[in-house]
């Protein structure tokens, strides 16, 4: 029976640490750092995130901002607001939730961005000094897998990682970070993806998978190696007759790899709250490296 990793309770940790460290800088008379949140539209999975996130912000005492349109705002209105928080001194960070309605081009968003409140990590620059091991915002889940990995003392150098999955926000930089020098890294990756062909030939031969594809209970005990490390990225609300009227289901059938895994994480409680704490942990480090 696998090791269950405990996102939810590294996360509260990981906020009490940044709370202790908020509590400092107001104890100094200085302002809290400050994020701020953009939303467009309605869709009930992003502002779920959002207000998490504003959340978040509480709990760890920081200032936050919650600027909302409509599905149908224009392209040039909200490169207006970006550009008003790049230039906003007391705006420390900002993000805007993704996806945006199509009238948007998402790229072009991405890169108004002042990449020193890009707490996201999107933006091109800092996505290049990911991938070159300079100092920069990690894109907050990768981070988050990779603070899980390090706090359960999990070992990835020279360990076989299969990704699963290539979007821009997971995929892409889990499979550099994995494969960065600084632990914890160092891993063999392959990255697989829709045109992947067999990727039970893969999963079977990882040390570690990562899935993010957003395929309800997609990877099954059976297409994993013994002892393997599984984290499960995937968070699809499955329609069912549950008071909600869905249920949170992961990438990874639970059930048939807890029994054959060494370690694995949850769905709910596993990489989204990882995910949460380390937008705050990236807002903190915008705020000192701007206010200082
Ligand atoms: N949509 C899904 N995940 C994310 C995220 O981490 N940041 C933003 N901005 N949008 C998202």
């Amino acid at each position: 029976m696998a090791k269950i990793l405990d996102g939810l309770k590294v996360s509260k940790e990981i906020k009490k640490e940044i709370r202790a460290d908020v509590d400092k800088i107001v104890a100094g008379k200085r302002r809290p750092p400050h994020l701020v949140a953009i939303l467009v539209g309605s869709n009930g999975a992003s502002m779920t995130y959002v207000n998490n996130k504003i959340k978040d912000c509480k709990e760890v005492g920081f200032k936050s901002s919650l600027i909302k349109f409509s599905s149908t705002v224009s392209e040039a209105e909200l490169l207006e607001t970006i550009s008003e928080l790049n230039k906003d001194k007391d705006v420390d960070g900002f993000i805007v939730q993704l996806p945006l309605p199509k009238q948007i081009d998402q790229e072009k968003i991405i890169m108004a961005i002042d990449p020193r409140k890009d707490v996201d990590g999107f933006h091109p620059e800092n996505f290049g000094k990911m991938a070159l091991e300079m100092d920069t915002f990690l894109p907050a889940t990768p981070f988050g897998i990779l603070t899980l990995l390090e706090r359960y003392q999990i070992d990835t150098k020279g360990k076989h990682c299969v990704i699963i999955g290539r979007s821009r926000i997971v995929g892409k930089p889990m499979s550099i970070l994995m494969g960065r020098k600084d632990f914890p890294g160092n891993s063999t990756v392959t990255l697989t993806h829709s045109y992947t062909p067999h990727i039970e030939d893969f999963t079977k031969n990882a040390d570690i998978v990562i899935t993010a594809l957003g395929d309800p209970n997609f990877l099954k005990g059976e297409m994993i190696k013994k002892g393997a490390v599984v984290i499960d990225v995937g968070i699809t609300r499955v329609e069912d007759n549950t008071e909600k009227g869905y249920t949170l289901t992961g990438d990874v059938d639970f059930e048939s790899c807890k029994e054959i895994a060494s370690a694995i994480t949850p769905v709910p409680g596993g990489v989204g709250p990882m995910t949460r704490a380390m937008l705050m942990k990236n807002t903190i480090l915008a705020y000192k490296t701007s206010v200082y």
